[in-house]
């Protein structure tokens, strides 16, 4: 079976039919660029063109970068346009693609569903926390598979700030920190998110898991295993599609 997802992030809008059995892109992905500011209307717009890219008529799952409830109504908004917040998104992205059955997701939420049933996190039991280090830090919370949503650890308050303020990959590249900088504020969230919830595994995604080389080495003093993701940029996508056919 196949369903629609999109991955709505801070530079891109991007999307593809999924393969559900696969759990993998059935075509190779469409992108384009996310308006600035990212408002519901600008977002909409780019969220069509990619989906009539396709001539797509089905089901569509998106992701969506702030807290998401129901499926639908969107509850904040920390790295888009604020008048994202109180938006029925179902309804507008289904109106925009002409009535098309919509579902809209958490982005880190989405991605730790794609990697939990064909990533990392596979095959893994007891508590396992994905986080995304990108332009804030998302997070997927799961327990025995079974995803806890929204828990947005991201905004955990970290020495007096907001950890994604610190800890996100947009936060090393505006310092301009080293690998080394970045990666002991990495350990110091970590440890924080440890001393939490004690999880098995953590899975490292986000852009920035492409270069797991580069600092997992330097986190040090975690008892949880961690790994990088390993869908990359596609996890969002799939995730989406699973949780739009989980919905209907
Ligand atoms: C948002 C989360 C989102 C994360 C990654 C955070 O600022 O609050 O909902 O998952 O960024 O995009």
């Amino acid at each position: 079976m196949q369903i629609f997802g999109v991955d709505i992030g801070g530079s891109g809008i991007k999307g593809a039919p999924v393969d559900l059995d696969r759990g993998d892109l059935a075509q190779e992905r469409h992108k384009v660029l996310t308006p600035h500011p990212a408002t519901p209307e600008g977002v909409a717009d780019g969220v069509r063109e990619v989906v009539e890219h396709f001539e797509w008529t089905g089901p569509v799952g998106l992701t969506f970068p702030g807290v998401v409830t129901g499926g639908s109504t969107i509850r904040t908004a920390a790295n888009v346009d604020k008048s994202w917040i109180d938006t029925d998104a179902r309804a507008l992205f289904s109106e925009r693609l002409g009535g098309l059955p919509v579902t809209v997701v958490n982005d880190a939420d989405a991605a730790g569903v794609a990697e939990v049933s064909f990533g990392a996190g596979r095959d893994r039991s007891g508590t396992v926390i994905l986080l995304t280090f990108g332009t804030g830090i998302g997070s997927a919370l799961f327990v025995d598979g079974v995803l806890v949503p929204n828990t947005e650890l991201g905004h955990l308050e970290l020495h007096g700030h907001d950890a994604e303020k610190r800890a996100s990959s947009k936060a090393k590249e505006d310092g301009e920190l080293t690998w080394e900088h970045w990666a002991r504020r990495v350990t110091k969230y970590l440890a924080h998110v440890e001393m939490l919830f004690s999880p098995e595994l953590f899975i490292i995604g986000g852009g920035v898991s492409r270069k797991a080389d580069k600092f997992l080495h330097l986190i040090e003093g975690i008892r949880a295993e961690i790994v990088p993701a390993e869908l990359q940029n596609n996890a969002g996508i799939v995730g989406a599609a699973m949780r739009a056919a989980k919905s209907d």
